[in-house]
């Protein structure tokens, strides 16, 4: 593919909650190497709390195209952006599009390049949770495929891309949403009393809760063991504070549980509170599973499997599945651990950096990873 010599732009692609995240530590590393960036936002995710209370909250500039996607079934959703982002790119014609993470939104970002011959950088490239049937999976196996920077969070996801037969290109970058949860450390710590407060909350005798992926919320069987066992724990003292994401909100319609505070969802700092103070953080998000890790708050993952198997690995967290006794168990077998336990697996909060200045070696011609 060709590369430019001069002047280089890159076109970062994001949609969804996390991808603003993600987007919040790097894009400041991408000025500082002198890079030029676009900031595309395909709309998939639009409420105001989902997207511009992070732009606003994370000091991210405002996008320079909004392509409102909006929701619709994923092929639709996909295929509408696939559309709208390759007509940006002919305009835009940048030199790199960078895209983050595993949703809908990066799948069509990186096909619309790679069709067009534009080299892709994929953050967040060869996590696995080795389940094609869910979305993430597939989104994140095609978008590595078709990256020519791959940007490998840990060691096991550069070995899970060595397995697919993709070495060049790949980077061990270390964790970017890492970066971040270290830059907001103290505004974190400074809020803390006020969001406790504000929530009726006391340290550590409470439970921090997310569910809303699409293997948990569409299968009636599983979405009512969560449910189940969310109740279990409030019986058992604990507490259960709940950010109910959209997808979820349309499921509970009006529905209550007893002890359960279910609340809209939050801004990042908001909820880097709640998961530093939980007793314990139960999710079913890939992205708090391992901020809960971060904050050294034990997490039990409302799944069967997990892309970020270091977690599991590390006894910093426990796969519980949609079982309720399991996740009961879970929560009262729950310890603290030391917050530095994870920084050499995840890059010890220079990630960003590393990135930004990858792509630009890369831009000026230098080979990444092995040829
Ligand atoms: C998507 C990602 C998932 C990521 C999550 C973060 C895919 C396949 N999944 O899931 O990997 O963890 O984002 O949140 O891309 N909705 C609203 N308002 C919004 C956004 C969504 O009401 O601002 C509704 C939509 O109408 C839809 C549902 O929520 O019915 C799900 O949204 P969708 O974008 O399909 O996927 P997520 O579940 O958010």
């Amino acid at each position: 593919m060709k590369r430019a010599s001069n002047n280089h732009k890159i076109l970062t692609v994001v949609g969804a909650r996390p991808q603003f995240i993600k987007a919040a530590a790097v894009s400041p590393a991408l000025k500082s190497e002198g890079l030029r960036e676009i900031l595309l936002h395909t709309g998939q995710h639009y409420d105001w709390e989902m997207s511009e209370a992070f732009f606003e909250g994370l000091k991210l500039s405002s996008p320079d195209y909004n392509l409102e996607t909006g929701s619709g079934s994923h092929g639709m959703q996909t295929g509408r952006m696939l559309e709208a982002i390759e007509q940006v790119l002919k305009k835009e014609k940048p030199d790199l599009v960078l895209v983050y993470g595993d949703t809908n939104s990066t799948l069509a970002g990186a096909l619309a390049a790679a069709k067009l011959n534009i080299p892709v950088a994929h953050v967040e490239a060869g996590l696995r949770s080795f389940d094609r049937r869910m979305p993430e999976e597939i989104n994140r196996v095609l978008a590595d495929h078709v990256s020519s920077l791959l940007f490998a969070p840990t060691g096991n996801a550069v070995g899970n891309l060595k397995r697919e037969g993709i070495e060049e290109g790949v980077d061990q970058s270390g964790d970017v949403m890492f970066d971040l949860c270290r830059k907001y450390g103290g505004v974190v710590k400074r809020k803390t009393p006020r969001v406790l407060k504000s929530l009726g909350l006391t340290t550590k005798q409470f439970v921090f809760a997310t569910v809303h992926r699409a293997e948990n919320t569409d299968s009636r069987e599983k979405w009512h063991a969560v449910l189940k066992a969310f109740s279990m724990i409030a019986a058992k003292g604990f507490p259960v504070v709940w950010p109910v994401h959209p997808r979820t909100r349309e499921l509970l319609g009006s529905k209550r549980i007893e002890g359960v505070q279910l609340i809209r969802p939050l801004p990042y700092v908001e909820t880097q509170v709640l998961a530093a103070n939980a007793r314990v953080v139960l999710t079913d998000s890939g992205g708090l599973q391992k901020e809960a890790a971060f904050l050294g708050t034990y997490c039990v993952i409302l799944r069967d499997r997990t892309e970020w198997i270091e977690l599991v690995d590390e006894g910093v967290a426990v796969l519980a599945g949609t079982v309720s006794e399991k996740i009961l168990e879970g929560v009262l077998q729950s310890r603290g651990y030391s917050k530095t336990r994870l920084e050499k697996t995840f890059g010890e909060g220079k990630s960003s950096e590393r990135i930004a200045k990858t792509i630009r070696a890369y831009m000026r011609g230098k080979t990444i990873g092995k040829t």
